[in-house]
């Protein structure tokens, strides 16, 4: 058995989530409580199932497994989470190898040295007398004894030896491992010498909380301003977040993290009150930042002056979250509770612009409100582009529109269609451009991104806009003039490399899969017959909408293939696979689990081949997934309220017995009426799957 696998088998979800200071009630074979990972506190829509040892939450859909719920919740990457869980469980992971043990031993070392060095810097700064000019700038910066202590913030003194001493002599530390640490230079004449010397000391911790490098601003003007450790193998500064070890659950609680570009606007923000603060290192915002942000919470907030220079720091951020968001990839994979891989990618950003030349640290101090003011006022970080991209320019003049649209074009190649259409939009409205040709250009900058021909063929789809019949005609006709040649897909790549399906894994057909498909096959007629149907049945139902959603998405329950129809209705309206040769080309872009699914629901789904009646299919095949969703959860609702009556004589219920009652509604209403033919002779071809 795997260390994993001993982990896992000795681990108990239920136990784990309940510790973590989350309160489950038992219900039926199942627990519930509120989630913890989105505001919530009156449904509780959390759901631990011991059997399949998993959780699932119906609010906010987050899912997995013991090690997926340690992971978000604590904010631990894969292998602290099995050290966690290990401990737990009392298993000693077994040993590594010769090489990882030293490395580990070091990083040890490493840490106790740090560790050292900022009760050290933080012993001179409070209580030397030689600490005064440091006390004196804290003073001057206005940081409070609390906030002094929470950050452990320190003094240098302005000397060449006294820390090397004190490590060394005292602590009895080895010289080469105190200049491994980074606090120590080693002079190839005068030997060794401290780095940071008459300056205040931020000692920089990982989100664990451990000490891993140190930033010293110098008190006066002296240069550099800020010094930092150097790479060491602890302090990697693209994988750290200052303050991030402070700012967890405040990120977790208020689901979005503000990044600012100084420790002492960390500082000041959770000095007053401000708590899912964090910097980077003097760096922009790497993908290693995203990835640790990303378990927190999906928002991402971004504070960056308003000046140039600014700007231009915040473009660099920007373009590294993108990739950091792009598909494929540096896409997180997690395991949900299905033992399926998700592709976790998306961050949402929204910039805060700063007053000209002030940053948070002074806003902050001077008007908290202010600062309030500016976060609620943040633009989404494509109205950002928007602005910062027309600025200066005359947009009257069609260079100038043509310039802004230039920049611009790229980063709307990168929106999904929804997004797309609406920033097409507005940079219509802002730069002058006629959407059309917006859209004709983007299409072109689609073909040049995939690496392939300009296409005369480019002209697929007939502007996004102009209807579902001519699209779903084209499908129908299997062939003819209109039909691109089967390679005639964006990303021509893949045409020279044709997928290699090799052994299909046996599918069950079910009613989800066939949907899919078909909503794949025909991506203009499914979704929104689908979504039209859904809503007209929600109509009377608001509370049922919420609790189940409207859109053929909602209707997926398999992580797969919700996982398949996220990643296609990313790709622009335009640049979608039309036809099954191009759509076959198109999974080789799938992630391995999933390219073969889809593949075999791709190739299992002919029973009605290209037949006028689709679309009625479909439908009705949505309908009756609609209706057993509704059904399982008005069941599993009475499953908890008979577990709290059970529990508490007198459970306050108001609100789950809103949901119930509106579900029984929906229920009967949605069985009962005048049903199709159609749906008649489906009910019969269900009962044969
Ligand atoms: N920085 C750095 N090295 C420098 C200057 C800046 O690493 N020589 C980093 C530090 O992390 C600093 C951040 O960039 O916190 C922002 O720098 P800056 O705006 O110059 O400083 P402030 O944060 O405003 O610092 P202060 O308020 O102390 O002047
Ligand atoms: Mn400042």
């Amino acid at each position: 058995m795997s260390q994993i696998d001993d982990v896992r088998s000795k681990t108990d979800i239920v136990e784990v989530v309940s510790t973590s200071g989350v309160n489950l009630r038992k219900a039926g074979r199942s627990f519930v409580g509120f989630c913890p990972f989105h505001p919530n506190s009156r449904t509780p829509a959390f759901t631990v199932y011991p059997d399949s040892q998993s959780f699932y939450c119906f609010g906010c859909h987050a899912s997995g497994t013991a090690f997926d719920y340690v992971m978000r919740k604590l904010g631990l990457d894969f292998k602290d989470a099995l050290e966690y869980l290990a401990a737990r469980a009392g298993i000693r992971l077994e040993p590594k190898g010769d090489q990882q043990r030293q490395e580990d031993a070091r990083r040890t070392r490493l840490l106790e040295i740090n560790a050292a060095a900022a009760k050290y810097f933080n012993y001179v700064l409070l209580s030397l007398s030689r600490g005064e000019p440091g006390r004196k700038y804290v003073a001057k910066r206005e940081l409070s004894p609390e906030t002094v202590e929470s950050f452990q913030i320190g003094y240098s003194l302005d000397e060449w030896t006294h820390l090397f001493a004190y490590l060394t002599a005292r602590k009895g530390y080895t010289p080469e491992d105190v200049v491994a640490a980074g606090l120590v230079i080693d002079h190839e004449t005068r030997g060794p010498y401290d780095r940071f010397r008459g300056r205040l000391i931020f000692p920089i911790r990982d989100a664990k909380g451990q000490v891993v490098g140190f930033g010293g601003r110098a008190l006066g003007d002296g240069q550099p301003k800020y010094l930092n450790t150097p790479e060491t193998l602890l302090f990697k500064k693209g994988e750290l977040l200052y303050g991030l070890d402070l700012a967890h659950d405040a990120i977790r609680n208020e689901d979005r993290t503000v990044v600012v570009e100084g420790y002492v606007d960390v500082i000041t923000a959770h000095q007053h009150g401000f708590r899912n603060v964090v910097a980077p290192l003097g760096t922009a915002i790497t993908r290693g930042h995203v990835a640790l942000l990303k378990r927190l919470s999906h928002n991402v907030y971004m504070a960056l002056d308003a000046d140039a220079a600014g700007q231009k720091a915040t473009l660099k951020g920007l373009s590294a979250l993108r990739e950091g968001a792009e598909s494929g990839g540096d896409g997180h994979l997690v395991a949900t509770a299905q033992g399926v891989v998700r592709l976790e990618s998306d961050v949402s950003l929204r910039i805060i612009t700063m007053p000209e030349g002030r940053d948070p640290d002074e806003v902050i101090k001077a008007t908290p409100d202010l600062w309030r003011q500016l976060v609620a006022d943040a633009v989404p970080v494509m109205e950002f582009y928007i602005g910062a991209y027309t600025a200066g320019l005359n947009l009257g003049n069609p260079q100038d529109q043509r310039a802004a649209l230039d920049k611009l074009l790229p980063l709307l190649a990168e929106l999904d269609g929804s997004q797309q259409r609406v920033y097409v939009a507005r940079i219509e409205q802002v730069i002058g451009i006629k959407a059309e040709l917006i859209l004709d250009l983007l299409r072109g900058k689609r073909w040049e991104a995939g690496g392939g021909r300009q296409g005369a063929g480019g002209r697929r789809q007939g502007g996004g806009g102009r209807g579902q019949e001519a699209g779903g005609r084209r499908q129908g006709a299997g062939g003819g003039g209109q039909q691109p040649p089967p390679d005639d897909v964006p990303h021509p790549a893949d045409v020279a490399r044709p997928p290699t399906p090799g052994p299909r894994p046996p599918v069950s057909r079910g009613v989800e899969d066939y949907l899919l498909s078909q909503a794949l096959r025909h991506s203009l007629v499914i979704p929104a017959a689908v979504e039209a149907l859904l809503e007209q049945s929600l109509e009377k139902f608001p509370t049922v909408r919420e609790m189940l959603g409207g859109g053929l998405e909602d209707l997926l329950e398999d992580p797969a293939n919700q996982q398949i129809w996220a990643t296609f209705t990313a790709l622009p309206i335009e640049g979608r696979p039309v036809g099954e040769p191009a759509l076959a080309a198109w999974a080789s872009w799938l992630e391995e689990p999933l390219r073969d699914r889809f593949l075999a629901i791709l190739a299992s789904d002919r029973r009605y081949p290209e037949d006028f009646r689709y679309r009625q299919v479909a439908e009705d095949y949505a309908r009756n997934l609609r209706i057993q969703q509704a059904i399982r959860l008005h069941h599993m609702l009475l499953e908890r309220i008979i577990a709290s009556i059970e529990s508490d004589p007198e459970p306050n219920l108001s609100a789950e017995q809103r949901q119930i009652t509106a579900l029984h509604q929906f229920i009967s209403a949605a069985k009962t009426p005048h049903r199709t033919s159609a749906f008649l002779d489906l009910r019969d071809s269900l009962g044969k799957m």
